[in-house]
């Protein structure tokens, strides 16, 4: 791929995305419109270019996006957060109020199931809770409503889980095995489209918790700096934004405080610093 031609495909990548694409990733931009281009039967990543500037639908840009974006993604990645997300749970339990989790680059959608499996853990199957899934990549969100996984991508799942949330659903050897995600699991779980790079965006505030991990790397500072406002302003108080741990907010005033390993907090609730606390004397005191 020529230089002008990839720093066309970068332009494209950040005036829709926001996405960071430097020096260096030639080689990964080019594989990568290179499957676009033979899975459309074009000549060249030149004609593809084209295709994509003339696109007017949209619908060949959201393709392009989809591609060029990294989508690699686990279950219980970075498990600590998980474990926080538990603890917190617990004391939104005592609220009585709907719990809501949003995943916001939610890829094919372990993470969603990963909040979805603790939270059904802590707030019951049949909890007033719920989980929204985000994300540009539309393939990845087909991915993420087909809610069906190989066997070999279900290990980080403890056992226990493993058993209650998850149905054999083609037998195989090893690898050829796939497990679906139980309907009892899947009904607390809603995915959509949404750029990150757009903000302000169309949703209600007042998430308990936001996962919005190993996304903010591929995007610009400006992008991170309004993105990390956003998220705070749709946060209720006390709620938490977890970024992934090599990740940061670009703007140092969001009024965020940080509470744990890239676990960020939105001041104002007695409630939850109190049962924190408490939880923290524990610990300490083994009582
Ligand atoms: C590496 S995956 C992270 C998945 C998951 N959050 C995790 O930590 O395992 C990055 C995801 O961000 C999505 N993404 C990249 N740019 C985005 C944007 N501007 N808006 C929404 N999603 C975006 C990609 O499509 C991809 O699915």
């Amino acid at each position: 791929m020529t230089p002008e031609l990839f720093r066309r495909f970068c332009a494209l990548a950040n005036d829709h995305a926001g996405l960071n694409l430097q020096r260096g990733k030639e080689a990964m931009v080019a594989a990568r419109v290179g499957k676009r281009v033979r899975a459309l039967g074009l000549k060249s990543a030149a004609a593809y270019l084209e295709r994509l500037e003339a696109d007017g639908s949209g619908e060949e840009l959201a393709a392009f996006l989809g591609v060029i974006t990294t989508s690699f993604t686990g279950f219980f990645r970075e498990p600590e957060h998980f474990d926080i997300l538990a603890r917190a749970a617990a004391v939104w339990a005592r609220r009585r109020t709907p719990v809501r989790v949003w995943s916001a680059a939610v890829a094919s959608g372990e993470e969603a199931y990963s909040i979805a499996m603790t939270l059904a853990t802590t707030l019951g199957e049949d909890g007033d809770w719920r989980v929204l899934g985000t994300d540009i990549s539309a393939p990845a969100l087909a991915e993420a409503g087909r809610a069906v996984y190989a066997a070999e991508r279900l290990g980080s799942i403890h056992p226990t889980l493993r058993r209650q949330f998850l149905r054999l659903q083609r037998r195989g050897r090893d690898a050829g095995a796939t497990f679906a995600i139980s309907p009892r699991l899947r009904r607390h779980v809603a995915f959509g489209r949404l750029n990150l790079a757009g903000p302000p965006f169309r949703l209600r505030g007042g998430h308990d918790a936001i996962f919005c991990r190993n996304v903010m790397i591929y995007l610009t500072a400006e992008v991170r700096a309004e993105l990390g406002a956003e998220l705070a302003r749709l946060l209720r108080p006390g709620g938490r934004l977890f970024l992934a741990h090599s990740e940061t907010l670009a703007d140092p005033s969001t009024e965020l405080e940080l509470v744990g390993p890239s676990v960020r907090m939105r001041p104002g609730d007695p409630l939850l610093r109190a049962a924190l606390a408490e939880g923290k004397e524990r610990r300490a005191t083994g009582h």
